[in-house]
């Protein structure tokens, strides 16, 4: 497995992968790996001869009051992870190599970005679009994956490639929990275990959900008033949205449609931002 930190580097070795005949896959990343990431490594090698995973904590997807400083940050055992996995390549640069300091440019969805995250998160989805164009432009994969735990950033980079024609193709991986239900995050390692104990009242509010939707009820209203009912029996818990959504506009829906319907949530537990999601 090779390291590569420089943009120039990358851009070589892109261009040689290409020259082979190979069939490129990305798998951009944040660092902080874990089993939720390393699955996303193991669909990109059952689909491409080569497998580049990028770690980089991205700046502009960050707003002012946001965790980019104290955002985890481990290379070295996020490498072993990769290597342990099979990736082929890690390009992990430094925030100069993506961002000179003039640069001035930037990727804007205006339409799936506005809701859920992008009502509370200004600017998050536009530094998301970005910095995976600017990883698509150096690393020209065929193929990039990504994970359903963020669903609205898988939509929105599926519009961004459709409209821009990025001829990227786009595979989205199930979200990878823990036994004993919470969907695995590195924002999970910010909290105290009293915090874990409250965090799995958001995937239970899930199975409460699935359980009345398999029982008929098709009202959105009641699915989500029961959902929030559970999640408000922790007192340290915050619910930023709870949603009944089409899993392609995103768009808010009253009745619920299996196959096209998407249950998404975002909480605060304390300080820490989780979100989690079901189809139905
Ligand atoms: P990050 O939060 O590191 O996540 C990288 C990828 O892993 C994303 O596609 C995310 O959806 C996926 N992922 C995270 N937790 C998962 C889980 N429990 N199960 C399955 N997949 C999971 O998302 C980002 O980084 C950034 O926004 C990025 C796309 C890299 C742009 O900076």
């Amino acid at each position: 497995m090779q390291i590569i930190r420089t943009v120039a580097q990358m851009q070589q070795v892109a261009q040689r992968l290409r020259a082979e005949g190979k069939r490129v896959a990305l798998v951009p990343t944040m660092g902080a790996l874990h089993e939720g990431h390393l699955s996303l490594v193991d669909l990109a090698k059952a689909k491409a001869d080569a497998v580049v995973v990028s770690i980089f904590v991205n700046p502009t997807q960050f707003g002012p009051s946001e965790d980019f400083e104290s955002y985890p940050r481990d290379l070295d055992a996020d490498a072993e992870k990769l290597r342990a996995r099979g990736a082929d390549i890690v390009f992990a640069p430094e925030r100069d190599e993506i961002y000179p300091k003039d640069f001035s440019t930037y990727i804007s969805e205006e339409a799936l970005s506005k809701g859920l995250c992008g009502a509370t998160r200004s600017g998050h989805f536009r530094g998301v679009c970005t910095v995976v164009g600017i990883l698509f432009n150096i690393v020209a994969p065929q193929l990039a994956v990504f994970g359903q735990k963020d669903a609205q950033q898988a939509a929105v980079i599926r519009r961004m490639v459709r409209d821009l024609r990025m001829g990227v193709e786009i595979l989205c991986g199930p979200i990878v929990r823990e036994e004993n239900g919470l969907a695995m995050s590195s924002r999970n390692a910010y909290m105290v275990p009293e915090q874990r104990q409250d965090a799995l009242k958001i995937s239970e509010a899930l199975k409460i959900a699935r359980r009345l939707i398999d029982n008929g009820v098709r009202s959105a209203d009641r699915v989500i008033a029961e959902i929030t009912n559970h999640l408000y029996t922790s007192r340290r818990i915050r619910v930023i949205y709870a949603h009944v959504v089409d899993r392609e506009t995103l768009a808010p829906l009253r009745e619920i449609v299996p196959g096209r319907s998407m249950v998404v949530l975002a909480v605060w537990v304390g300080e820490v931002r989780l979100i989690d999601n079901m189809e139905i």
